[in-house]
């Protein structure tokens, strides 16, 4: 299915590859991203953690196991150990031999094809990341292109330790508010983000309104349905991250 031409016909609401097209390839590998481009996602959702010897790297869980033919904890290996694991051969034995990736990797290869929306994941894990990431930012980047990426965490702090470093990137915060959040909380986060994204079953029709009158752009995860992405286009969010960046496809044109 992937492989046939995909037209790219407009659509109104962007899409967000979560892992890369995670449903077709195994998730943070360049096939998922790659994927991600063919099926003409708007955004790559990326999670970064870094390795022993601080290099950001894709990868979602703490540990190896569940992606890679690795064990135990993601930070206690070097980049070199970690290149020489397999990303792939869990997902399909079809894709054995995908790496995991460095951020700079995937940045140098694909900006120019696909926008990044970057997950700082377990912050508290890794006191260094957020130089780590301006780090590899700024020499990955071109200067002019900083405010295409989006960076995001379920901590505030984090977010907003890298933003001071590198103003020009968006900002996102990742929850799991609940729907009946009071309109003054969220208004106290209008300050520090651009972006709030929060779990879909926690979104309802007056929370996009007042994040929209806010000036909050909003994506929530992770949609699988055809349905699901309906009604919340019906309570007009930005767009919705999802594994399976096909699904604007199987939507009526006139959305
Ligand atoms: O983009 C938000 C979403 O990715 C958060 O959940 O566990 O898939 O990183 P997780
Ligand atoms: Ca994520």
């Amino acid at each position: 299915q992937s492989e046939k031409p995909i037209s790219n016909r407009p659509f109104p609401y962007k899409i967000i590859a979560h892992r890369g097209a995670s449903l077709y390839a195994p998730e943070h590998t360049s096939a998922a991203i790659e994927k991600a481009i063919k099926m003409n996602a708007d955004y790559v959702e990326v999670d970064v953690q870094l390795s022993k010897d601080g290099h950001p790297v894709l990868f979602h869980d703490l540990m190896l196991d569940r992606t890679t033919n690795g064990t135990g904890p993601i930070y206690k290996q070097t980049l070199n150990e970690l290149k020489k694991l397999d990303a792939g051969n869990w997902f399909h034995p079809s894709f054995y031999g995908q790496k995991i990736l460095t951020l700079s990797e995937a940045l140098e290869r694909y900006q120019s094809q696909i926008r990044f929306l970057i997950e700082i994941k377990n912050p508290e894990m890794y006191p260094s990341i957020e130089k780590q990431l301006a780090k590899t930012l700024t020499k990955a980047v071109p200067k002019s292109n900083l405010n295409d990426i989006i960076i995001q965490s379920f901590d505030l702090d984090t977010v907003k330790r890298l933003s001071k470093m590198i103003p020009q990137l968006q900002t996102g915060l990742i929850c799991n508010i609940h729907s009946e959040i009071s309109q003054q909380e969220i208004l106290k986060w209008a300050k520090h983000f651009d972006y709030v994204n929060p779990y879909f079953l926690t979104v309802n029709e007056r929370l996009v309104n007042v994040l929209q009158q806010t000036g909050i752009k909003t994506f929530p995860w992770v949609i699988y349905h055809p349905e699901t992405a309906l009604k919340m286009f019906s309570y007009g969010v930005d767009g919705i991250i999802t594994n399976d960046p096909l699904l604007k496809y199987t939507l009526p044109t006139n959305i």
